[in-house]
This record gives C-alpha cells, sequence and structure tokens, in this order.
C-alpha cells in the first residue's frame, strides 16, 4: 500500500513524509522542486521530479507503484501573488488538481486526502469558525482551493471516491527533531520573518496594522504546529482506511494569538530584542481568524501534541539558524 503524496518535497509535505515513514509506510513523491527541494526528502523515499498536473506521468506513477492513496499538497500558496496572478493560481490549484483527481479515478485510487486552508472562509463575523461557518474566500487562492473542494466533492460522489479536506490555519514551527523546516526563500508568514529578524538575517520586521478591533489592536491568528498537522493527516489516512466517511475538518488549536504576542515571543524565546516597526494594514488580512477543531478531534481522533506557542517559536528559530548554515555551504 503505497501512498503518493504531491508536495512532498516542500514545507509542510516533507513533515507530511517523516511522519508516513515513521508509521511504516511507502511512500513516494511527486514535486516539480519550484518551491521545494530534494534534499528535503528523506533517501529511502522514491523522489520524482514532475508536474502533478501531468497526466501521462501521474498515470505511470499511479499504475507502476499501485498507489492506494494521494495525499495532495502540491500548490502555490501566496495570497498577493495570487491576486496579483489570478490565472497562475487557477491553473496549478485548481485545473492541475482536477487532473490529478481524474488520474485518480482512471488508476483506481481510492483515498484522497487534499490540503485546504482557512482562506475558503473569507472575512469571518463569528470565530471561533467552524466546517460548517459559510465560505466566502476573498482572495484567488481562497477561491482556487475552494474550487478544488468542490471538484473533489462531486467526483467523489460519482466515482466512489473518499476524501478527507483538510482546512489549514496558520501553520507554523518545524520538525522538533530539525529534519526539515520552512525553507521557502523570500516566505511573508509571521513567525519566520520574525525568526529571521531575531537572528539577523533582517534588520528588522513590521506589524501591519495595529489599528484592528481586537484586544491589542493586531490580528489573531491560529497557529498549527507542523508535525502536527502532518498527524492530522495521519489519523485522516487510518480513518479513510477504516472506510470512515468522507469529510472537512478544520486543523488549528482553537487559540488566537495577536501579532504582537507572536513578536514578544519570538524576542523572548531567541533572546533577542530585534526591531519592530509599526506598519499600515496589509490589504486582505482579516482582523482575527480561529478554528473551531473540535470535528477532527472527535472524529478523526487527532490529537495535537504540539500545542505550545514557544515550542513553535524554538523549532522555527532552530531551523533559521541550520539553514543559514546549509545556505552558506
Ligand atoms: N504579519 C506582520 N508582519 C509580517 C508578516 C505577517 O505583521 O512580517 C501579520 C499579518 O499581517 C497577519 C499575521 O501576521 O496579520 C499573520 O500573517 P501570515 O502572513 O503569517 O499568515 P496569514 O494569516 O496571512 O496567512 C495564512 C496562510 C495562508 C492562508 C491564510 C488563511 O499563510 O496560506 O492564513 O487565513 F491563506
Amino acid at each position: 500500500m503505497t501512498v503518493l503524496v504531491t508536495g512532498g518535497a516542500g514545507y509542510i509535505g516533507s513533515h507530511m513524509v517523516l511522519e508516513l515513514l515513521e508509521a511504516g509506510e511507502t511512500v513516494v513523491v511527486l514535486d516539480n522542486l519550484t518551491t521545494g527541494f530534494w534534499w528535503a526528502v528523506p533517501k529511502e523515499v522514491t523522489l520524482i521530479e514532475g508536474d502533478m498536473g501531468d497526466q501521462a506521468l501521474v498515470g505511470r506513477v499511479i499504475a507502476e507503484h499501485g498507489i492506494e492513496a494521494i495525499i495532495h499538497f502540491a500548490a502555490r500558496i501566496v495570497v498577493p501573488e495570487s491576486v496579483a496572478d489570478p490565472l497562475g493560481y487557477y491553473l496549478n490549484n485548481t485545473s492541475k488538481t482536477r487532473n490529478l483527481i481524474e488520474c485518480a479515478v482512471k488508476g483506481g485510487v481510492k483515498r484522497i486526502i487534499f490540503s485546504s486552508t482557512a482562506a475558503v472562509y473569507g472575512d469571518v463575523k463569528v470565530n471561533p469558525v467552524t466546517e460548517d461557518t459559510p465560505q466566502n474566500p476573498v482572495s484567488p487562492y481562497g477561491r482556487s482551493k475552494l474550487m478544488s473542494e468542490w471538484m473533489l466533492q462531486d467526483t467523489a460522489r460519482a466515482h466512489g471516491l473518499a476524501y478527507v479536506i483538510l482546512r489549514y490555519f496558520n501553520v507554523a514551527g518545524a520538525d522538533p527533531k530539525g529534519r526539515t523546516g520552512q525553507s521557502t526563500a523570500g516566505a511573508t508568514h509571521l513567525i519566520k520573518v520574525a525568526c529571521q529578524t531575531a537572528i539577523g538575517d533582517r534588520p528588522e520586521m513590521a506589524i501591519f496594522g495595529t489599528d484592528y478591533p481586537t484586544p491589542d489592536g493586531t490580528c489573531l491568528r491560529d497557529y498549527i504546529q507542523v508535525t502536527d498537522l502532518a498527524r492530522a493527516h495521519m489519523a485522516a489516512l487510518k480513518y479513510l482506511r477504516g472506510g470512515g466517511e468522507s469529510g472537512i475538518f478544520n486543523c488549528g488549536y482553537g487559540r488566537g494569538y495577536s501579532v504582537r504576542e507572536i513578536v514578544d515571543v519570538v524576542k523572548q524565546v531567541s533572546g533577542v530584542d530585534f526591531r519592530v516597526v509599526l506598519q499600515p494594514r496589509r490589504p486582505g488580512d482579516p482582523p482575527a481568524i480561529v478554528a473551531e477543531a473540535a470535528r477532527a478531534r472527535a472524529i478523526l481522533g487527532w490529537q495535537p501534541i504540539h500545542d505550545d506557542v514557544a515550542a513553535i517559536v524554538g523549532q522555527a528559530l532552530a531551523w533559521e539558524k541550520a539553514l543559514r548554515v546549509r545556505n552558506a555551504a
């Protein structure tokens, strides 16, 4: 029973591969290495450099490796980039996902786990958000993911495919054993940017917006540790193999941290009082978005074990230092 991981050389995908290996699974990674790294894939895993929208290739991989389940991470994920290049996002995240789903149907793959996002909810009025909160994405990124959710649901109904859609909140941290982490150059994510500033890779960082209707005026987000997120996929795989019904699940801890709180934690954990400048709001940022993730715990049996913001920051910081050594070599 081989699991195909698209985007397995990327941030979340590479943590997934480690979890699968630790569980004794056979894994094939398909990644075009545009934002992933070959070195992020352990040597015992088959890495196929190629595009998940390439149906000839995917069809061959499914047949040759006897793929039983697909965990589909490969995507473009930068919200402002999606505003500037909507067609690129709809091609990569939506059209190619359509091709992949078709290959799964034709190749007899019965299970798909799909990476979706809190961005499908858009600007929410009430927190925490449940899976039934109306979806009203405000970016092409969010729409590209929501359309993929719909395609997967429709195809599952028509062709007897079983799926789990996981809607990730703010993914952060790194493998606690230091084997992989967030390595994308030019990343815009808060914890990574703050860690880069703490170790001196950036002279300063900005807090975008201090006039939000939140306790300290900065945005609130639900930060989920990346290994815990990979473990949610493991729980989903087990659930589907056990005959579980297809469904959608939020992945978060159900607690919001403000931007200022996160910056303070990074300063405390790093011991560096780095320079922070206050800037106007960043376009498209919702003031607050926090998950209600009871469904994943109750139905998938997911039990997070890394819900500790200081530990998450510690892992991100350690990875940033390791990355600097790697990039200098
Ligand atoms: N922020 C700063 N300074 C920075 C970087 C971020 O103040 O240098 C703030 C942002 O304005 C925002 C918060 O920190 O208020 C979190 O920003 P991130 O860029 O880390 O994450 P987002 O909440 O914007 O985006 C995340 C995922 C997206 C997903 C979205 C769904 O990265 O893929 O959540 O809400 F679409």
